[in-house]
């Protein structure tokens, strides 16, 4: 993780409401985003993060609430805030016969300083298909090819919407290091992702949505160190043993058995196996994960 390149804020959002007729779906929010900060939006479906983002960009009209990105309001100055930002959206189009080249010199030619767009095609992996007409590619190249779109212009902030979703797992880690690549240049960017592992490894910090909500706003280690849960004894065992002597086992919490497999949480609960000669079978112990943070400060933790 690296510090923010100048600590100066470069996004700040205060209270922004969109509702659509009687749903709130971004129901009064506030963060701000440093310069050269990779920070994530993560929620489950339907939380509000393309709604949010969305009108952060000038994209959507809202409702209430103050954005300010670059020093610009989206609601009066769209389009001069669109000359310094880029936005790979959720769902995008091209015309189906339009060539990769060509979409890239075209949205080149919509900039005054645009990077050259040669070097994306390379960098995101699209040389192969740079004649290759829009609807003949597969789902992962134009995904590829959205996010080449939204650098075009050298933004100073770019947001990214589910980037890395239907890429290949290899995709995904090249995707990974451009991104780590344009934090190292100082751009800003704001990724909204399912991807925990992405989350982690990306992310400077992270605001969890639900309902239009922040529920939590931390660094990836803050936010698992504050919500993750203790830690986890996961072993196989007779479903016949008696195991009632692990609660009152000082350091352990909870304990869940389904079958053979049994799952003990707590501050100590493998030290209190260990030391009563179990001989658990396929013994594991699992540190708290970013997943496990997200799933209980969304309400979907262990109980379910
Ligand atoms: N144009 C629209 N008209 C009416 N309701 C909408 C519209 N766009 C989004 N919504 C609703 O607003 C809520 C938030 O949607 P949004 O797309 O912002 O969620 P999200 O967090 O990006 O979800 P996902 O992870 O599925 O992309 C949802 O309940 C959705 O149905
Ligand atoms: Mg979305």
């Amino acid at each position: 993780m690296q510090p923010a390149r100048n600590g100066g804020t470069v996004i700040n959002v205060e209270g922004l409401r969109k509702t659509y007729g009687r749903l709130a779906a971004v129901d009064g929010i506030d963060f701000s985003v440093r310069r050269g900060e990779i920070f994530g939006l993560l929620g489950p479906n339907g939380a509000g993060k393309t709604t949010a983002v969305e009108c952060i960009q000038g994209l959507r009209p809202f409702d209430a609430g103050s954005v300010d990105v670059v020093g610009l309001d989206p609601r009066t100055q769209a389009d001069e805030l669109r000359q310094r930002i880029g936005c790979q959206l959720q769902q995008s189009a091209l015309p189906d016969n339009i060539r990769v080249w060509e979409a890239l010199d075209m949205f080149a030619s919509l900039y005054g300083s645009p990077v050259d767009w040669r070097r994306l095609i390379d960098q995101w992996g699209l040389a192969e298909k740079r004649t290759a007409r829009f609807h003949s590619l597969s789902g992962g190249q134009k995904q590829r090819l959205f996010v080449a779109l939204a650098l075009v212009n050298d933004p100073e902030v770019v947001f990214l919407d589910e980037m890395t979703t239907g890429l290949d797992p290899a995709a995904r880690r090249v995707a990974w290091s451009l991104v780590e690549e344009l934090r190292e240049q100082g751009t800003t960017v704001v990724l909204v992702t399912h991807f925990m592992d992405e989350a982690e490894r990306l992310c400077d910090r992270i605001a969890v949505v639900e309902g239009g909500h922040i529920v939590a706003n931390d660094t990836p280690m803050g936010l698992v160190s504050s919500s993750g849960g203790g830690i986890r004894a996961v072993f196989g065992c007779d479903p016949a043993a008696d195991l009632a002597f692990l609660t009152a086992v000082p350091g352990v919490g909870e304990v869940r058995r389904g079958g053979r497999r049994v799952e003990v949480a707590g501050d100590g609960p493998h030290v209190a196996l260990v030391a009563h000669d179990l001989a658990p079978e396929d013994f594991r112990v699992q540190q708290p994960s970013l997943e496990d943070a997200f799933l209980r400060l969304t309400g979907h933790g262990m109980e379910e």
